[in-house]
Protein backbone atom coordinates (compact mmCIF):
# COMPACT_ATOMS: atom_id res chain seq x y z
CA UNK A 1 0.00 0.00 0.00
CA UNK A 2 1.28 3.24 -0.93
CA UNK A 3 1.70 5.55 2.19
CA UNK A 4 -0.68 9.02 2.18
CA UNK A 5 2.35 10.87 2.27
CA UNK A 6 3.37 9.42 -1.27
CA UNK A 7 -0.46 9.75 -2.55
CA UNK A 8 -0.51 13.50 -1.36
CA UNK A 9 2.11 14.24 -3.78
CA UNK A 10 1.06 12.77 -6.41
CA UNK A 11 2.49 14.22 -9.63
CA UNK A 12 -0.16 15.21 -12.37
CA UNK A 13 0.83 14.92 -16.41
CA UNK A 14 -0.85 16.86 -18.71
CA UNK A 15 -0.32 15.41 -21.99
CA UNK A 16 -0.23 18.31 -24.86
CA UNK A 17 -1.37 16.82 -27.63
CA UNK A 18 -0.87 20.13 -29.94
CA UNK A 19 1.95 18.58 -32.34
CA UNK A 20 -0.71 15.54 -33.36
CA UNK A 21 -2.67 18.40 -34.94
CA UNK A 22 1.24 19.83 -36.53
CA UNK A 23 1.49 16.44 -38.50
CA UNK A 24 -1.95 16.13 -39.23
CA UNK A 25 -1.78 19.81 -40.78
CA UNK A 26 1.10 18.81 -42.77
CA UNK A 27 -0.73 16.89 -45.07
CA UNK A 28 -4.17 18.36 -44.63
CA UNK A 29 -7.19 15.47 -43.95
CA UNK A 30 -8.05 14.27 -40.88
CA UNK A 31 -5.17 12.18 -39.74
CA UNK A 32 -3.28 11.39 -37.33
CA UNK A 33 -6.37 12.53 -35.01
CA UNK A 34 -5.63 14.37 -31.60
CA UNK A 35 -8.96 13.18 -30.50
CA UNK A 36 -7.39 9.67 -31.04
CA UNK A 37 -4.04 11.25 -29.14
CA UNK A 38 -6.56 12.10 -26.25
CA UNK A 39 -7.65 8.95 -25.51
CA UNK A 40 -5.15 6.88 -25.49
CA UNK A 41 -3.10 9.42 -23.14
CA UNK A 42 -5.89 8.55 -20.95
CA UNK A 43 -5.56 4.87 -20.96
CA UNK A 44 -1.73 5.34 -20.76
CA UNK A 45 -1.77 7.56 -17.68
CA UNK A 46 -2.10 11.07 -18.27
CA UNK A 47 -4.39 13.26 -15.65
CA UNK A 48 -5.10 15.67 -18.09
CA UNK A 49 -5.12 16.57 -21.62
CA UNK A 50 -3.19 20.20 -22.78
CA UNK A 51 -4.27 21.71 -26.31
CA UNK A 52 -3.04 25.51 -27.57
CA UNK A 53 -5.57 26.98 -29.55
CA UNK A 54 -3.43 29.30 -31.23
CA UNK A 55 -4.40 32.51 -33.21
CA UNK A 56 -3.10 31.42 -36.39
CA UNK A 57 -4.53 27.50 -36.02
CA UNK A 58 -1.20 26.49 -36.82
CA UNK A 59 -1.83 23.01 -35.21
CA UNK A 60 -5.20 22.77 -33.21
CA UNK A 61 -8.00 23.76 -34.57
CA UNK A 62 -11.57 25.29 -33.27
CA UNK A 63 -13.06 21.55 -34.35
CA UNK A 64 -10.35 19.55 -32.14
CA UNK A 65 -11.28 21.72 -29.10
CA UNK A 66 -14.90 21.22 -29.75
CA UNK A 67 -14.46 17.34 -30.02
CA UNK A 68 -11.81 17.24 -27.11
CA UNK A 69 -14.71 19.30 -24.77
CA UNK A 70 -17.47 16.95 -25.86
CA UNK A 71 -15.35 13.45 -25.97
CA UNK A 72 -12.61 13.11 -23.93
CA UNK A 73 -13.33 12.33 -19.96
CA UNK A 74 -10.33 14.32 -18.66
CA UNK A 75 -10.08 17.58 -17.69
CA UNK A 76 -8.77 19.77 -20.77
CA UNK A 77 -6.49 22.72 -20.14
CA UNK A 78 -6.87 25.33 -23.02
CA UNK A 79 -3.33 27.21 -23.26
CA UNK A 80 -4.47 30.73 -24.87
CA UNK A 81 -3.10 34.13 -25.33
CA UNK A 82 -5.36 36.56 -23.67
CA UNK A 83 -7.40 38.09 -26.68
CA UNK A 84 -10.76 38.73 -27.25
CA UNK A 85 -11.61 36.25 -29.72
CA UNK A 86 -9.87 33.01 -27.14
CA UNK A 87 -11.98 34.80 -24.59
CA UNK A 88 -14.90 34.32 -25.90
CA UNK A 89 -13.92 30.46 -27.01
CA UNK A 90 -12.75 30.03 -23.70
CA UNK A 91 -16.42 31.07 -22.59
CA UNK A 92 -18.17 29.05 -24.83
CA UNK A 93 -16.77 25.63 -23.66
CA UNK A 94 -15.97 26.14 -20.04
CA UNK A 95 -13.02 24.47 -20.26
CA UNK A 96 -11.47 22.75 -16.64
CA UNK A 97 -8.67 24.90 -17.17
CA UNK A 98 -6.98 27.78 -19.37
CA UNK A 99 -3.54 28.64 -18.91
CA UNK A 100 -2.58 32.39 -20.34
CA UNK A 101 0.06 32.57 -22.65
CA UNK A 102 2.50 35.33 -24.78
CA UNK A 103 1.86 34.18 -28.12
CA UNK A 104 3.61 35.92 -31.22
CA UNK A 105 3.09 34.56 -34.76
CA UNK A 106 6.44 34.44 -35.68
CA UNK A 107 7.90 32.06 -32.63
CA UNK A 108 7.98 28.34 -33.55
CA UNK A 109 6.69 27.60 -29.85
CA UNK A 110 5.82 29.59 -26.21
CA UNK A 111 9.52 31.15 -25.97
CA UNK A 112 9.17 33.12 -22.79
CA UNK A 113 6.87 33.28 -19.83
CA UNK A 114 4.03 36.03 -19.76
CA UNK A 115 4.80 39.58 -18.84
CA UNK A 116 2.28 39.72 -15.93
CA UNK A 117 4.10 42.95 -14.55
CA UNK A 118 4.13 44.82 -17.68
CA UNK A 119 0.53 43.58 -19.03
CA UNK A 120 -0.70 43.61 -15.15
CA UNK A 121 -3.93 45.47 -16.13
CA UNK A 122 -4.47 44.22 -19.57
CA UNK A 123 -4.31 40.49 -18.01
CA UNK A 124 -6.57 41.00 -15.16
CA UNK A 125 -10.19 40.95 -16.81
CA UNK A 126 -9.35 38.13 -18.77
CA UNK A 127 -8.28 36.38 -15.37
CA UNK A 128 -11.71 37.46 -14.10
CA UNK A 129 -13.85 36.64 -16.56
CA UNK A 130 -12.21 32.73 -16.92
CA UNK A 131 -12.71 32.19 -13.26
CA UNK A 132 -16.53 33.53 -13.14
CA UNK A 133 -17.09 31.08 -15.76
CA UNK A 134 -15.72 28.40 -13.38
CA UNK A 135 -13.20 27.84 -15.55
CA UNK A 136 -9.21 27.62 -13.49
CA UNK A 137 -6.61 29.91 -14.58
CA UNK A 138 -2.70 29.47 -14.75
CA UNK A 139 -0.63 31.92 -16.12
CA UNK A 140 2.35 30.62 -17.67
CA UNK A 141 5.48 32.57 -16.08
CA UNK A 142 9.22 32.92 -15.74
CA UNK A 143 10.33 31.12 -12.58
CA UNK A 144 11.27 34.62 -11.21
CA UNK A 145 9.46 35.82 -7.69
CA UNK A 146 8.66 39.08 -8.91
CA UNK A 147 6.08 37.32 -11.43
CA UNK A 148 4.57 35.03 -8.95
CA UNK A 149 4.09 38.21 -6.29
CA UNK A 150 2.08 39.85 -9.45
CA UNK A 151 0.32 36.30 -10.82
CA UNK A 152 -0.44 36.53 -7.16
CA UNK A 153 -2.12 39.61 -6.94
CA UNK A 154 -4.00 39.08 -10.54
CA UNK A 155 -6.24 36.52 -8.52
CA UNK A 156 -4.92 33.22 -10.94
CA UNK A 157 -4.99 30.29 -8.58
CA UNK A 158 -2.37 28.76 -10.46
CA UNK A 159 1.05 29.18 -12.34
CA UNK A 160 3.03 27.08 -14.91
CA UNK A 161 6.58 27.60 -14.76
CA UNK A 162 8.48 27.85 -17.72
CA UNK A 163 11.18 25.36 -18.02
CA UNK A 164 12.11 26.23 -21.34
CA UNK A 165 15.38 27.52 -20.53
CA UNK A 166 16.44 24.56 -17.85
CA UNK A 167 15.70 21.94 -20.89
CA UNK A 168 17.58 24.49 -23.69
CA UNK A 169 20.56 24.48 -21.57
CA UNK A 170 22.72 21.43 -21.39
CA UNK A 171 24.07 19.84 -18.26
CA UNK A 172 26.51 21.95 -16.62
CA UNK A 173 26.76 25.59 -14.19
CA UNK A 174 23.80 27.22 -16.19
CA UNK A 175 21.18 24.20 -16.30
CA UNK A 176 21.91 24.03 -12.17
CA UNK A 177 21.23 27.17 -11.72
CA UNK A 178 17.69 27.56 -13.98
CA UNK A 179 16.90 24.60 -11.68
CA UNK A 180 17.78 26.35 -8.79
CA UNK A 181 15.75 29.88 -10.10
CA UNK A 182 12.61 27.06 -10.44
CA UNK A 183 13.20 25.49 -7.05
CA UNK A 184 12.98 28.72 -5.31
CA UNK A 185 10.12 29.92 -7.57
CA UNK A 186 7.99 26.94 -6.73
CA UNK A 187 8.82 27.35 -2.78
CA UNK A 188 7.41 30.81 -3.19
CA UNK A 189 4.36 29.77 -5.16
CA UNK A 190 3.61 27.90 -2.41
CA UNK A 191 4.31 30.38 0.43
CA UNK A 192 1.94 32.63 -2.00
CA UNK A 193 -0.68 29.71 -1.92
CA UNK A 194 -0.35 29.63 -5.46
CA UNK A 195 -0.91 26.05 -7.44
CA UNK A 196 2.25 25.22 -8.92
CA UNK A 197 2.70 23.73 -12.55
CA UNK A 198 5.66 23.09 -15.03
CA UNK A 199 6.39 22.77 -18.57
CA UNK A 200 8.18 23.31 -21.43
CA UNK A 201 10.66 21.17 -23.36
CA UNK A 202 11.05 18.54 -20.76
CA UNK A 203 12.04 15.01 -21.76
CA UNK A 204 13.19 11.35 -20.43
CA UNK A 205 16.47 13.65 -19.60
CA UNK A 206 15.16 16.79 -17.98
CA UNK A 207 12.06 15.26 -16.47
CA UNK A 208 13.27 13.87 -13.22
CA UNK A 209 14.98 16.65 -11.11
CA UNK A 210 11.85 19.17 -12.00
CA UNK A 211 9.15 15.67 -10.69
CA UNK A 212 10.86 15.38 -7.61
CA UNK A 213 10.30 19.01 -6.59
CA UNK A 214 7.39 18.31 -4.05
CA UNK A 215 5.77 21.81 -4.64
CA UNK A 216 4.98 21.12 -8.14
CA UNK A 217 2.09 19.46 -8.85
CA UNK A 218 1.30 19.34 -12.64
CA UNK A 219 3.95 18.92 -15.22
CA UNK A 220 2.43 19.38 -19.09
CA UNK A 221 4.54 17.99 -21.69
CA UNK A 222 3.90 17.37 -25.55
CA UNK A 223 6.48 17.96 -28.00
CA UNK A 224 9.28 15.52 -26.59
CA UNK A 225 6.47 12.59 -26.34
CA UNK A 226 5.18 13.11 -29.58
CA UNK A 227 8.23 12.90 -31.17
CA UNK A 228 9.42 9.78 -29.41
CA UNK A 229 6.00 8.19 -29.84
CA UNK A 230 8.00 7.81 -33.92
CA UNK A 231 9.89 5.48 -32.57
CA UNK A 232 8.14 3.82 -29.66
CA UNK A 233 4.32 4.51 -29.74
CA UNK A 234 2.61 7.37 -28.03
CA UNK A 235 1.34 4.77 -25.44
CA UNK A 236 4.75 3.45 -24.42
CA UNK A 237 6.12 6.90 -24.58
CA UNK A 238 3.53 8.37 -22.05
CA UNK A 239 3.90 5.36 -19.65
CA UNK A 240 7.63 6.07 -19.57
CA UNK A 241 7.32 9.66 -18.90
CA UNK A 242 4.65 8.43 -15.95
CA UNK A 243 7.47 6.10 -14.39
CA UNK A 244 9.94 8.61 -14.68
CA UNK A 245 8.14 11.19 -12.76
CA UNK A 246 6.45 8.56 -10.33
CA UNK A 247 10.25 7.17 -9.37
CA UNK A 248 11.21 11.30 -9.03
CA UNK A 249 8.53 11.85 -7.12
CA UNK A 250 9.46 9.09 -4.60
CA UNK A 251 12.39 11.17 -3.03
CA UNK A 252 10.88 14.33 -3.23
CA UNK A 253 13.16 17.31 -2.87
CA UNK A 254 10.74 20.21 -0.89
N1 LIG B 1 3.20 24.46 -21.13
C1 LIG B 1 2.94 25.54 -21.90
C2 LIG B 1 2.30 26.73 -21.28
C3 LIG B 1 3.23 25.52 -23.29
O1 LIG B 1 2.97 26.61 -24.04
C4 LIG B 1 3.76 24.35 -23.85
C5 LIG B 1 4.03 24.30 -25.31
O2 LIG B 1 2.81 24.37 -26.00
C6 LIG B 1 4.01 23.26 -23.00
C7 LIG B 1 3.73 23.34 -21.64
C8 LIG B 1 4.54 21.97 -23.52
O3 LIG B 1 5.83 22.16 -24.04
P1 LIG B 1 6.50 21.01 -24.89
O4 LIG B 1 5.63 20.77 -26.08
O5 LIG B 1 7.84 21.55 -25.21
O6 LIG B 1 6.56 19.79 -24.00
Amino acid sequence: MTSPNINASKLRLGVNIDHVATIRNARGGDYPDPLRAAKMAADAGADGITAHLREDRRHITDTDILRLCDEIDLPLNLEMAATEEMLAIALRHKPHAACLVPEKREERTTEGGLDVVGAFDKLKPYIARLSDAGTRVSLFIEPDPTALDAAKALGAPVVELHTGAYCDFGPGAQRDAEFERIVTAAAHAEQLGLECHAGHGLTYDTVKPIAAISTIKELNIGHFLVGEAIFVGFDATIREMRRLMDEARQGVRA
